[in-house]
């Protein structure tokens, strides 16, 4: 059964430690661990493509895969230790329409849901680099992947999403949609150039309260 952001599945199938949901118009939110050479190289030429273009995923364009494969490495280290989450979208079609690429190329998108590694901390996890290939951007499935970390979330028994955005991009609406409200911005924290400073914005989605009108 398909599902839209905000509705809640009907049931919950599971691969291996993957747990794997249904989702808008036949897309799929899957956590993943470990990680194949395949499913490696799909990830890198994401964030890849992302960054440049125009992505705030932690580089500044141009970047190269070289560049880009020390971060990817090291978060997915983080997976493969069991401490943290990679989730997956995978596309329901290919862009432009038609039947979807084969595993792993219909990856696109992904995002970690990291452990904060603070003592009296455990009800909450940051959510990380939130990215979705250019070529299916536009098409929901961010609103999906969001959707489906917190339905994960909140079947783990956490309370809070934690994640950061850089002011100025327009991107708290996108994430408003999904829940998440500010709660917090450090003037300048983000230095993209010399001479371009940006506002670092805390945004926390209550998993209890998604879908319902913020509190006054
Ligand atoms: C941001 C991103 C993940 C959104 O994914 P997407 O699949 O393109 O977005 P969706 O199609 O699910 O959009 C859902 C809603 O958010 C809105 N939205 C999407 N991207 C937005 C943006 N950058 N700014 C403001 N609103 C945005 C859409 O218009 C849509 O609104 P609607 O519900 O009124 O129709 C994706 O565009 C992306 O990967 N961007 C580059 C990486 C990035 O900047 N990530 C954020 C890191 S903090």
């Amino acid at each position: 059964m398909s599902r839209g952001p905000g509705q809640r599945p009907a049931g919950d199938a599971t691969r291996g430690d993957a747990a794997v949901r249904p989702a808008f118009g036949g897309a799929r939110v899957e956590r993943i661990a470990p990680v194949d050479a395949a499913l490696r190289a799909r990830l890198l030429r994401i964030w890849t493509d992302v960054s440049n273009t125009g992505g705030w995923v932690g580089f500044v364009p141009p970047v190269a895969q070289e560049d880009v494969a020390p971060a990817l490495d090291a978060a997915l280290r983080r997976v493969h230790e069991g401490r943290d989450w990679l989730v997956v979208v995978r596309a329901a079609a290919a862009p432009g329409g038609g039947p979807p690429p084969a595993w792993p190329d219909d990856v696109a998108g992904f995002a970690f849901v990291a452990t904060n590694d603070r003592l009296l901390s455990e009800h909450w996890r940051w959510v990380l680099r939130v990215q979705v290939h250019p070529d299916h951007q536009g098409a929901r499935l961010g609103a999906v992947l969001l959707d489906g970390i917190g339905d994960m979330a909140e079947d783990a028994g956490l309370e809070m999403l934690h994640l950061t955005v850089r002011g100025g991009e327009g991107l708290e609406s996108f994430y408003g949609r999904a829940g998440y409200h500010e709660v917090a911005r450090i003037p300048g924290a983000i230095r993209v150039a010399p001479g371009d400073d940006r506002d670092q914005v805390v945004l926390v989605c209550r998993l209890s309260e998604r879908g319902s009108p913020r509190p006054s």
